[in-house]
């Protein structure tokens, strides 16, 4: 890992900006890579550390016993330090839909009541609220934005004593439009609304303040933004939620696991904090030092220092789309990421023009979702614009 060296006294000194780290990422010159928000590519030391634990994994006889707990247990550490949050608080889960699962299953809610989540929401979190509403008889609302309103204030503008639970994205992922978080919790403490926040889209990219936010739940999974393996994902639980009903009795979530000797002494204790949450199987021997090597890159970087350095190459990819007259689906977002709109007659000559270029991004909802990292470089960001330039010259409204 190169030595990053961003030590100063001065709280308000802007992060600074990294250089570009396309060496520590296996992506070959001609391929320009946008799309974090989607599947990220494994960090070189990632890759190695996944090689050497199935190694091991090949020989088990030189796995002990400690290892099915201290492998795990590094991880939720390290995923604690970057989010901010107390570890005690953090369960291993395998899917953001496993974790909204658990907070839908140990929420309440009452005929009459509201559930909010965000209009073009992603589909694991509004299903799971559907199903909830479903099952209590609250009615489920997808807030939309009006006339120019952010994400926030049309939260806001529905969020009243009604409200049962508020499940919001921590950023919107059809496009990056900002979510604010803190405006938010605060209005959902003063409704006694609980507030479920998925923080795939943000966390690692941008920092969150959760001491201050203070979510009910928040997960996220790690294969985006993370930069880890696919399954390993994270839920943590607010601490007056702790003591909730699991999805599943798995051997390992009991308090005295460690001892394999005495698993048939049955307990009816579970680990401490959020442990109880954990997945069955959550050890993944073969996976876990690939997140754990991910983790300690991105708190190497240091998450302000990361959205400092997408903010800065998002904003010249703005530039030359609105120069090109295309418009973005949210002008209010977080810096790591854009939504830019394409109009209809546009979308195949563009799809075609990214693949031609090796280009890639994806299209969700009426974007074109544009997901850098600190892998992109200057000829990245030309090759993106010079494929919209040839796809859409002519044919967009100046
Ligand atoms: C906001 C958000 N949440 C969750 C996910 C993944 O969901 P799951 O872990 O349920 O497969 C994605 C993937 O695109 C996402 O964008």
């Amino acid at each position: 890992m190169p030595p990053t060296d961003d030590h100063t006294d001065d709280p308000s000194a802007q992060p600074r900006p990294l250089p570009v780290q396309r060496e520590l990422f296996d992506i070959p010159d001609d391929v320009a890579y946008f799309n974090c928000a989607s599947l990220a590519p494994q960090l070189r030391a990632s890759a190695e550390a996944g090689v050497a634990a199935l190694g091991g994994r090949a020989r088990p006889w030189t796995i002990s016993s400690d290892d099915w707990f201290t492998g795990a247990e590094e991880r939720r550490a390290l995923f604690a330090r970057l989010a901010g949050v107390d570890p005690e608080g953090v369960a291993l889960v395998p899917a953001t839909s496993y974790g909204l699962a658990v907070a839908a299953a140990n929420l309440t809610a009452r005929p009459g009541q509201r559930v909010l989540v965000l209009a073009e929401d992603y589909p694991s979190n509004r299903y799971t609220w559907q199903r909830f509403a479903g099952r209590t008889g609250a009615s489920l609302v997808a807030v939309e934005r009006r006339d120019g309103q952010s994400w926030g204030e049309a939260v806001l503008a529905e969020l009243d004593e009604r409200t049962a639970v508020v499940a919001v994205l921590a950023t919107h992922w059809t496009d990056g439009g900002s979510v604010d978080l803190a405006a938010i919790a605060a209005r959902a403490r003063e409704a006694g609304a609980a507030l479920v926040v998925d923080a795939s889209q943000a966390l690692g990219a941008v920092p969150l303040d959760l001491d201050a936010i203070r979510p009910d739940y928040l997960v996220t999974v790690g294969y985006k933004w993370l930069l880890g393996p696919f399954a390993l994902g994270y839920l943590y639980v607010a601490e007056r939620h702790r003591d909730g009903v699991p999805l599943e009795e798995n051997w390992i979530s009991r308090l005295g696991s460690q001892d394999f000797g005495a698993l048939v002494d049955y307990q009816d204790r579970y680990q401490p904090g959020a442990r109880r949450f954990d997945v069955g199987q959550r050890t993944h021997f073969e996976t876990t030092p690939m997140a754990t090597a991910a983790l300690r890159q991105l708190l190497d970087w240091q998450v302000p220092r990361i959205a400092a350095t997408l903010g800065q190459v998002t904003g010249r990819i703005q530039r030359a789309v609105e120069a090109l007259g295309l418009p973005l689906t949210s002008t209010d977002r977080d810096p790591h990421m854009l939504g830019i709109g394409l109009p209809g007659e546009t979308r195949a000559a563009v799809a075609g023009a990214l693949a031609e270029s090796g280009v890639h991004a994806g299209v969700r909802g009426s974007s074109l979702r544009v997901s850098p990292h600190l892998w992109t470089t200057d000829q990245d960001v030309q090759r993106l614009v010079d494929a919209l330039t040839k796809a859409t010259d002519g044919r967009v409204a100046r």
